[in-house]
């Protein structure tokens, strides 16, 4: 098939005028919203996004989006994963503590920083924000692993990125068919323990909700190795050798307690119980190149293959349609995480996909991608069956596209 370029650069420029759109300052501070009338704050993971989009073409702003992330780090290291910049508007998700979020969010902000400085090197900003970075990723290997065994822990289903996947329906007691309030209402439940423990998570939350989640730790690895690079760079050789040292723990504490079955699986209390739903989280460690090239194999072929679980018409499914908690209708809001696909989970799988030279299947989640968003626009989550969309309008993972596009055409 030959590469549609009219389309290619459609999606570019919409991509490009979303963002613009959707940017905002505060003082000195720049920053994006993910949708302008949904989420009008800043988040973690899509700030991280936005700057590796940004990374391309405006790395000025690509810069600024994270030093506005990072100015609210906490003492203790950790960035919160929402920045209420303007209080005064729609107090949705108000789960914090002076400004911010009292949680945090996959850390991809080594990963973003690192592709920011690869196309546009500028060691004085990597020495600038550094010692943040350090603190961040120091913060979770220490704080969030409370028996020293490498396995970092979330204490909320928020702090995953996918608000109310099925992953957490065990832990938090909630039924497949849980509404929406009812979901939130177990999720701030859990903010409001953490609040009463003075938000000393570590002591507390363990007796709540405690889980060790698979994309968070694939996640978590490679932005380990990132800030090991940076480090590197930078001549730190103390960094450089803490963050290649713990990419390699908890990468072998991910495969001694997560593995089975030819994936891995995210894990739950004290006993590191496995939480068997079959969601996309079997992907994510293809991002940080966590499976042999053999389980990678089987993992496309039986799993992301294979169209009576995970591979949709439009593309994959978050969630294998085998669940019985899998909703392909995102737009009946509890169940955006429950089936629909998103764009962020489709570029790590297409990172991954490309990491293991599976060419053919980066091209066609791609394409499927570019599809989606030509046909149902730049919405939050789309039907997986249908390609219809779902949630926010104007939301700017869509933008992604622009980075898988890339690589171009010629993969
Ligand atoms: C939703 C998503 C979360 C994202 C946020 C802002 O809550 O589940 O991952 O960060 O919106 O876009």
């Amino acid at each position: 098939m030959t590469f549609d370029y009219a389309r290619r650069n459609a999606l570019k420029k919409q991509s490009l005028e979303i963002l613009a759109d959707n940017r905002r300052s505060s003082g000195a501070y720049h920053y994006t919203l993910p949708s302008a009338e949904h989420y009008p704050y800043q988040w973690l993971w899509d700030s991280c996004f936005h700057a590796i989009i940004y990374a391309q073409s405006d790395p000025q702003m690509a810069r600024a989006e994270i030093v506005s992330l990072l100015s609210k780090q906490f003492e203790n290291g950790m960035v919160p994963h929402i920045i209420y910049w303007t209080p005064g508007i729609l107090h949705l998700f108000r789960w914090g503590v002076e400004g911010t979020s009292s949680l945090t969010q996959p850390p991809m902000i080594a990963y973003a920083v690192w592709e920011i400085h690869r196309r546009h090197p500028d060691i004085k900003f990597l020495e600038a924000i550094y010692p943040s970075l350090l603190s961040y990723y120091s913060f979770l290997v220490a704080k969030r692993d409370t028996r020293g065994h490498h396995l970092v822990s979330i204490i909320n289903p928020d702090e995953s990125g996918e608000d109310n996947s099925p992953r957490f329906d065990e832990p938090l007691a909630a039924s497949a068919d849980i509404s929406y309030e009812e979901h939130l209402a177990l999720r701030t439940a859990l903010i409001d323990k953490n609040r009463e423990c003075g938000f000393e998570a570590e002591q507390c939350m363990r007796d709540f909700f405690w889980v060790k989640d698979v994309p968070f730790h694939a996640i978590l690895i490679e932005n380990l190795r990132k800030l090991g690079h940076i480090a590197s760079l930078l001549k730190h050789a103390d960094g450089e050798h803490f963050a290649n040292l713990q990419a390699a723990l908890v990468e072998r504490a991910m495969r001694k307690h997560m593995f089975e079955e030819g994936v891995f699986w995210s894990l739950s209390g004290w006993e590191y119980k496995k939480l068997k739903v079959a969601t996309w989280a079997h992907f994510a460690p293809l991002f940080a190149g966590l499976y042999s090239d053999e389980e990678a194999g089987a993992l496309v072929r039986d799993h992301l293959e294979n169209t009576s679980t995970f591979k949709a018409p439009f593309g994959i499914r978050t969630v294998s349609k085998q669940e019985p908690s899998y909703r392909s209708k995102g737009y009946e809001r509890g169940f955006s995480w429950r089936g629909p696909i998103w764009m962020a989970p489709h570029w790590f799988i297409y990172q991954g996909l490309i990491r293991y030279g599976f060419r053919r299947e980066a091209r066609e989640l791609r394409d499927k991608s570019m599809e989606l968003l030509v046909r149902s626009g730049f919405r939050e989550h789309f039907n997986p069956e249908t390609g219809e969309g779902g949630g926010a309008h104007n939301f700017t993972w869509g933008a992604l596209i622009l980075d898988m596009l890339e690589d171009g055409h010629e993969i």
